[in-house]
């Protein structure tokens, strides 16, 4: 035997260094492990991984695995991305023109499957690579690079996509040759004859493919002497590493391996067939067999020995449509029955155009711009890999023009961006739409070339300045600018020449406002209102809560309340950034938990997610603290969804959530104490029965409500549903500031091409939105029908179902809407606040309530519009003459007269103006 091994030896190393070009160890590997704190070496392969903490740095979104699904040790972290739609990419660096395997692994953990129980897609580049379901835990793809880098993408589909590590490897030329234009996705790498060893890597692999068993009963294998491998320059970059050669399958006629779980579909695929002639006595001619696939002839009398070496691959082109059979039958006149150590099976996939390199490259420059200063921005952070497929950049809209996709529209709006706007965005030369409006852009406005294919751009409700450049004006296609809202723009009217051009000329005219200048006005006049209403430090609490860190306590406290009011009215109409800046939230020890609420002493309320206990934090905030409960209805899909919501979503009038804790399968939420209770206690439970809630405070928790609700409803131009809204989720916090609670059946509304048949329906009898229920449609509407409801209660102090009354008083809706109708409103109040409100105050809630329940969704008011309501019942309800003394004597004044001048044409005189001018009713009381 020696013998011929040394014999064997250099002309099988020879063969193989022409076949494959010899690269150096690890060179072109990249190793990434989500999640993980540090760089680390891997035990068994003795490969560096290193973190994903520069590609994503958010911790929120690791998991530990403590469980598999599968039992599998080499890993236990995974980041899963709770994304709403769209995907998030991998940006790997390579070297253009290269092969390279690229890796990822997907494990999970058992207990915390939901929501990451469902199929997501991956994409390498813009090329779709497969669906990964959750029994899955690898996928691989073979690419070619075509630039500097490229983009392995996590597409959500039906599931919230997760992967715990990525793996980026050089692979040989051979791949693809013959297949420039393909992604290679694996479906099988076997290593024939290994009995029960384990699977072969790096460094047996130079290329760290993954060489598994497979077990093929009716063959014999065939095993080959181990001294071989004990010659280092026998194991060459390329082939299958000699762990592998050495082992082999045989059969005295016939070899069949059945792959028969592939993609249904017709399909290419590549077969790459590798043999080692194992038997050191036979000779050319003796041992010949026919290679068929899927009963299709592929080589004729195939010889490993033919040429006088003992190795031979071999690379076949197959196309199969659910299973392929690859069959080895002895070729007649043989001694020998077929032999094969190993082979790899590849789906071919043609692989997709990207958007337009131009395009692609004026996107990027742009996002990078804005980045610089709009560091941590949602949807900013949200584009990742290809602006275009496999799915667009939020906000982004793309059209395809000869065979790659180009970007049509740029929509920014309410994306809470500042700065100035970038000026490559008028490079995008297929650009139709472009909206920049309600962001806090500032600089001036850039020149667009007369090229430029725009049809309808929208600056309004910015901070920009100086002159609209004639060169938008201009453009040849335009049919609508609005340029409006932007105190700072020169008022010289621009030259509009274009007469069908629909415009606002520049004047602040908000979307869907009946009063143009109602709106600025009003939201000061209430901001001040509330000052007085509630008290100042009440209010300064209410707003600066998720400001103040817990660990500053009384200090810091003490310390914002001697800031100026004017100071305080100012920071009121700077809301968003305030909002931006607070997202902070802790994790908890469960041992914390247990000693903040005493082992949960002191129960103070239950709902479908558990129990709410009362606890005290160690720096002496008081807290409400959630646990979910074994039995509990919403699962940890609810749990994960409120705690994503809330740790993205701040505003004032929704209950901030403070921390969350999760160990040992324990799920807990920290929120604040809220001391007042639910608005529901306070209109009928126990507290009410003490002390009725006066209308002037209904009204202000009805409108800190429905702030909380617009919020959501815009929340970064993406609507969040509440879907249960319910009195009892409105809470009251120590100076009857309304929160509103419990995110945990939230979802982002859907758009266009959603499933909408995923989504369940959820919510409370008596404030389930009829039209919701029966198409099962989910829109923001139906949180605008249940808030409706609870408009009503708020007006007639009853429950939305009480099965105690008359039969037809059972539900308040339908009792109350006939006296609506018939404009007997006495008859439906609540008779504890009977002349204790401004019957047209009064009439504009009842008037909204029943807009909201009444009416088909389409037709029903949106929050916004409801807001506007209830500031027009406030401000009747208060004395406006009272609140302009008042505010001048706090020193505001100064704001507010800007606010006058710049918002107000003196061409237009200002109704609403007058109207609260006049005003002379009362003011509520201070609590
Ligand atoms: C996982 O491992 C455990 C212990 O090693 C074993 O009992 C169990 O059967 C394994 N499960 C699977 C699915 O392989
Ligand atoms: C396999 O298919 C590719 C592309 O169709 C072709 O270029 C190549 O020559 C084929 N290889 C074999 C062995 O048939
Ligand atoms: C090798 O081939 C010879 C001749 O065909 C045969 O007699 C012998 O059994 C084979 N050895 C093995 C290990 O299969
Ligand atoms: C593959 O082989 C199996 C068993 O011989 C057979 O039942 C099946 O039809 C074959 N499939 C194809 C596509 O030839
Ligand atoms: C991208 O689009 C522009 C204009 O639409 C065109 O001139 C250019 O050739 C395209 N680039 C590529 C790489 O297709
Ligand atoms: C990926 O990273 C490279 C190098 O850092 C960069 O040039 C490229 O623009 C990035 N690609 C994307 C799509 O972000």
């Amino acid at each position: 035997m020696d013998n011929w091994i040394s014999r064997l030896v250099p002309v099988y190393v020879l063969c193989l260094s022409v076949i494959f070009r010899s690269a150096s160890a690890d060179e072109g590997f990249l190793s990434i492990s989500c999640c993980a704190d540090s760089d680390y070496t891997d035990q068994s392969t003795g490969l560096i991984y290193t973190s994903d903490y520069t590609l994503f740095s958010d911790r929120t979104s690791c998991r530990h695995i403590t469980k598999p699904v599968i039992n599998y040790t080499s890993y236990d972290r995974a980041r899963a991305f709770h994304i709403d739609k769209g995907k998030r990419c991998f940006n790997l660096s390579t070297v253009k023109d290269q092969v390279y395997l690229l890796r990822g692994r997907f494990l999970i953990d058992e207990s915390s499957r939901e929501p990451l129980d469902s199929p997501f897609k991956v994409s390498i580049g813009v090329t779709l690579l497969g669906v990964v379901e959750p029994q899955d835990l690898e996928i691989e793809g073979v690419f070619r690079a075509t630039k500097n880098y490229i983009d392995f993408c996590l597409v959500k589909d039906e599931g919230d996509p997760y992967i715990s590590q990525l793996e980026l490897r050089l692979l040989p030329e051979e791949y693809l040759l013959g297949l420039n234009s393909s992604v290679l996705k694996l479906i099988s790498r076997s290593n024939l004859g290994n009995g029960s060893r384990g699977e072969i890597r790096y460094p047996d692999d130079k290329s760290d493919r993954i060489w598994k068993n497979t077990s093929t009963p009716s063959a014999v294998p065939l095993s080959f002497l181990d001294a071989y491998i004990s010659n280092p320059s026998a194991n060459v970059n390329g082939t299958p590493p000699l762990q592998v050669l050495k082992t082999a399958v045989t059969h005295p006629d016939r070899l069949q391996f059945t792959h028969d779980d592939l993609e249904n579909g017709v399909f290419e695929y590549r077969l790459i067939l590798y043999f080692l002639e194992l038997n050191d006595t036979l000779k050319a001619g003796q041992r010949m067999f026919d290679i068929y696939v899927n009963n299709e002839i592929k080589k004729k009398g195939f010889d490993i020995k033919a040429e006088g070496s003992n190795y031979k691959h071999t690379v076949l082109n197959a196309t199969a449509n659910g299973s392929l059979n690859l069959t080895l039958i002895k070729a007649s006149g043989s001694e020998s029955g077929p032999l094969c150590n190993a082979y790899e099976i590849f789906q071919v996939r043609p692989r997709a155009e990207e958007t337009n390199q131009t395009d692609l490259e004026v996107i990027l420059g742009v996002r990078e711009t804005l980045l610089l200063q709009n560091q941590a921005n949602q949807v900013l952070e949200s584009w990742s890999g290809d602006p275009c497929i496999p799915f667009p950049w939020q906000g982004v809209g793309c059209e395809s023009l000869s065979g790659s996709y180009v970007i049509t529209q740029l929509d920014l709006s309410s994306s809470n961006l500042k700065g100035p706007i970038p000026l490559s965005v008028t490079e995008l030369t297929n650009l139709k739409i472009l909206n920049l409006s309600h962001n806090n852009f500032n600089g001036s406005i850039p020149q667009f070339p007369h090229s430029s294919m725009l049809t309808s751009v929208d600056l309004s409700h910015n901070d920009f300045i100086g002159l609209l450049p004639d060169s938008i004006t201009k453009l040849p296609s335009l049919q609508s600018l609005y340029f409006g809202c932007n105190p700072g723009l020169s008022q010289e009217n621009p030259s509009i020449m274009n007469s069908s051009l629909k415009t606002d000329y520049g004047r602040c005219k908000s979307k869907g406002s009946r009063f143009p200048q109602q709106e600025i006005i009003i939201s000061t006049v209430t901001c001040a209102l509330f000052l007085i209403s509630l008290g100042i430090g009440a209010l300064f609490f209410c707003r600066y809560r998720e400001k103040l860190k817990p660990s500053d306590g009384f200090g810091s406290k003490r310390h914002a309340m001697t800031t100026s009011i004017a100071d305080i009215i100012f920071s009121l109409t700077s809301k968003d950034d305030f909002l931006k800046n607070s997202a902070c939230i802790q994790t908890y020890t469960l041992e914390y938990i247990e000693a903040a609420t005493e082992s949960y002493k002191t129960l103070i309320g239950e709902g479908g997610f558990g129990s709410v206990y009362r606890g005290v934090l160690q720096d002496g905030t008081e807290v409400a603290v959630k646990v979910r409960s074994a039995t509990s209805t919403q699962g940890t899909r609810e749990f994960d969804n409120e705690l994503k919501l809330l740790s993205e979503i701040r505003h004032e009038n929704l209950v901030p959530l403070l921390g969350y804790c999760r160990e040992n399968e324990q799920q807990i939420l920290v929120y604040p104490f809220m001391s007042n209770g639910s608005l529901q206690d306070r209109l009928y439970g126990e507290p009410a029965k003490r002390k009725v809630l006066d209308w002037p405070t209904r009204l202000s928790v009805a409108l800190g409500a429905a702030r909380g609700l617009t919020h959501l409803h815009t929340f970064e131009g993406r609507t969040v549903i509440h879907r249960d809204i319910k009195s009892s989720n409105i809470l009251l916090d120590h100076s009857m500031c309304a929160k509103v609670a419990d995110f945990g059946f939230s979802k982002y509304a859907p758009q266009e091409g959603d499933s909408v048949a995923s989504l369940e329906v959820r919510g409370t009898a008596g404030y389930l939105d009829p039209e919701y229920y029966t198409t099962q449609q989910l829109s923001a509407k139906s949180d605008v029908y249940s808030f409706g409801v609870v408009l009503l209660e708020i007006v007639s102090g009853r429950e939305p179902i009480n099965i105690r009354r008359p039969r037809n008083q059972w539900s308040l809706v339908e009792w109350a809407k006939p006296y609506i109708r018939e404009s007997k409103i006495d008859e439906i109040v609540d008779p504890g606040i009977k002349g204790g409100y401004h019957a047209e105050a009064m009439w504009r809630v009842v008037e909204v309530a029943y807009q909201c329940i009444e009416l088909p969704s389409a037709h029903r008011p949106s929050m916004s519009d409801i807001v506007r309501e209830l500031e027009d019942a406030l401000i009747i309800e208060n004395n406006a003459s009272e609140y302009m003394r008042s505010i001048d004597s706090l020193g505001g004044s100064n704001r507010y007269s800007i606010v006058i001048e710049q918002r107000v044409p003196p061409s237009t005189p200002s109704t609403t103006e007058s109207n609260i001018m006049n005003k002379s009713l009362s003011l509520p009381q201070p609590r």
